[in-house]
């Protein structure tokens, strides 16, 4: 069954039942299969089941710490340093954050110190079905009532935790350094992480209803910016006029009708011949295609890696996460701070964040969707991970990671829209080959490469370096049971500042570097965050991507080394090293 044949026939239908039946007969329309195996062990979870089985026979946490599970809003836990699920900050020790751009003291308090806290409890089967519409189809009735909830949540007082600005507060509550963790002195983050799709499906979960309960419509749903299909690679027009409550003045606004290349750094031209849009467009789908299939065995290359209660920040960013922020820089403004969109301390003060992120969702549930709704990763780490949101009752509640895992158990779905990219490889393989005859001309010029080395090195130019992989010409069987990974790891970039580079990955000829850069692998890029005060002003991340279909397609499966290109785009970069290694598809962390 191939990945469009699936898309069309599975996606189109958001009422995936959830036969726990399916178990051991997972070749149905809601699974992929990736190999010719059975994909999945016994030990696996299925979404609609919700309860981790067990790892092998032991529950790992509960073995250390000798608890049941229970994690309420105060609850500590005994010793952080082992890893245990995240569990909400302590709401009376807020503190100020500091941009590192501005120095100025952000404020990302929320409008309350204490509340009591109660346990979510996710809506019930009879409660009507919210559907997500794609922004660019809005008809003028669906734009009017939107723009009237938008309107009434601006209208409220700025204190008033409903309030938009409070709403756009919460954001930065959770990843600027307003909290330390409980019991550590790590700051609460859930950008870089497993934790970044459920903590903004959760956020704009509760933005949806409380937006609904101020016109009085349970049915009342926001609209996704659908920035995967090629109408929708525009900033949708509704968010632009000035007068609409929807708009935000700070974006930049050259974008207002231009497509969105997905490549975009800071201060890139706009594409603007019918054959440059053509070309993106292409680009633009051809790249999604390979986040979904390089992605699809390893959730941690699509979500980010595994983060534990107390621990640093892990600053691993999956390829979603990547890819959105792309648009935070496209949107917003060009000069430091880059405030809104461009700096997460502000982003959500604008309304375009929320259609953004809808479709960042949407991603998840179309990866979900395409992997038979198994779960993600079924360490209890990330399952009873919680966190904290003022609801559509006015009620401080306690999410847990393991209630949000579909949209229909949310009582949400999105509106079925045609998936443009799962067919667009040989589109873009003639692109590939037409653009590489092109410069064929200039002789075949083959340049030596040396290794990474294990110094650090600074990102001033391109870095050309030769990586060995582990193994070569893998079977079928060996793919399904371990994905290739390269690893950049010791990734140094400046909080404040933005930062982009870009992975390519070639053939090497006789040991020798070729003409062109090969196919991109995928980016790092970085959005600007404020950040504690205190502590180190450097970032550092890593960047895992997966591999095992490009070589494929460049015919690279029996090589013993690779040809690996850093290609800087902005910011100041510092790599720590390159390498190639076997994950496997049992592991839920990289
Ligand atoms: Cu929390 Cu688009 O970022």
């Amino acid at each position: 069954m191939s990945l469009s044949h699936l898309a069309t026939t599975t996606i189109s239908n958001p009422t995936i039942s959830g036969n726990p039946l399916r178990k051991s007969t997972r070749n149905t329309s809601g699974s992929v299969r990736l190999s010719n195996r059975t994909p999945y062990t016994s030990c696996e979870l299925n979404k609609q089941n919700q309860e981790p089985t067990q790892n092998g026979g032991i529950d790992r946490r509960n073995v250390l710490l000798g608890l049941g599970g229970v994690y309420g809003a105060t609850a500590t836990i005994a010793n952080n340093a082992i890893g245990a699920p995240m569990v909400p900050p302590n709401l009376a020790t807020c503190h100020p954050a500091t941009d590192d751009e501005t120095k100025l003291p952000v404020a990302c308090c929320p409008p309350y110190s204490s509340a009591t806290i109660v346990d979510f409890k996710p809506p019930s089967s009879s409660e009507p079905l919210r559907v997500r519409k794609a922004a660019h189809k809005y008809n003028s009735d669906d734009i009017a009532k939107f723009e009237a909830a938008i309107a009434a949540m601006k209208a409220l007082p700025k204190d008033d935790p409903w309030s938009f600005g409070q709403q756009a507060t919460i954001h930065c509550t959770f990843c600027n350094g307003a909290f330390d963790q409980v019991n550590s002195k790590n700051l609460l983050q859930i950008h870089g992480s497993w934790f970044f799709l459920p903590w903004h499906r959760y956020y704009l979960y509760f933005w949806e209803k409380i937006l609904g309960k101020l016109i009085g419509d349970e049915t009342f749903a926001i609209p996704f910016w659908n920035w995967d299909s090629p109408k929708g690679m525009y900033l949708p027009k509704m968010y632009q006029p000035s007068s609409s409550p929807l708009s935000d003045d700070t974006r930049n606004k050259d974008h207002y009708s231009s497509v969105i290349d997905y490549k975009y750094s800071m201060n890139d031209p706009n594409p603007s011949t019918p054959a440059q849009i053509d070309e993106v467009v292409t680009r633009n789908l051809a790249e999604l295609d390979s986040i979904f299939k390089e992605t699809l065995q390893l959730p941690a290359l699509f979500m980010g890696k595994a983060q534990r209660g107390g621990e640093a920040a892990a600053n691993a960013q999956g390829r979603n996460e990547g890819l959105h922020n792309v648009f935070h820089q496209w949107v917003g403004p060009l000069q430091k701070p880059y405030h809104n969109m461009g700096n997460f301390a502000t982003a959500g003060k604008d309304p375009v964040f929320y259609g953004h992120h809808g479709n960042v969702d949407r991603m998840w549930d179309i990866y979900s969707k395409l992997r038979g709704q198994k779960v993600e990763f079924r360490d209890p780490d990330w399952l009873e991970s919680s966190f904290i949101f003022y609801d559509e009752n006015r009620q401080v509640v306690n999410v847990k990671v393991k209630d949000c895992l579909t949209p229909e158990s949310l009582r949400y779905s999105y509106a079925p829209e045609p998936l443009a990219w799962t067919t667009i490889r040989r589109k873009y393989k003639k692109l590939q080959n037409a653009a590489q005859t092109r410069s064929a001309g200039d002789s075949l010029k083959l340049k030596p490469v040396s290794e990474f080395g294990s110094a650090p090195r600074n990102l001033t130019e391109p870095i050309q370096v030769l990586v060995q992989r582990p193994k070569t010409s893998r079977t079928k069987n060996e793919k399904a049971d371990s994905v290739e990974v390269l690893f950049i790891d010791g990734i140094e970039v400046t909080h404040g500042s933005t930062a982009r580079f870009d992975v390519y990955v070639a053939k090497p000829i006789e040991g020798l570097a070729g003409p062109h850069n090969g196919e991109l692998a995928g980016s790092f890029v970085k959005v600007p965050h404020a950040h504690g005060g205190s502590g180190a002003h450097k970032n550092v991340s890593s960047l895992e991507l997966g591999i095992s279909t490009l070589l494929e397609e460049i015919d690279a499966e029996s090589s013993q080394k690779l040809v690996v290109t850093l290609l800087p785009r902005n910011g100041d970069v510092v790599v720590g090293g390159v390498q190639i290694r076997l994950v496997d598809v049992d592991d839920d962390d990289l």
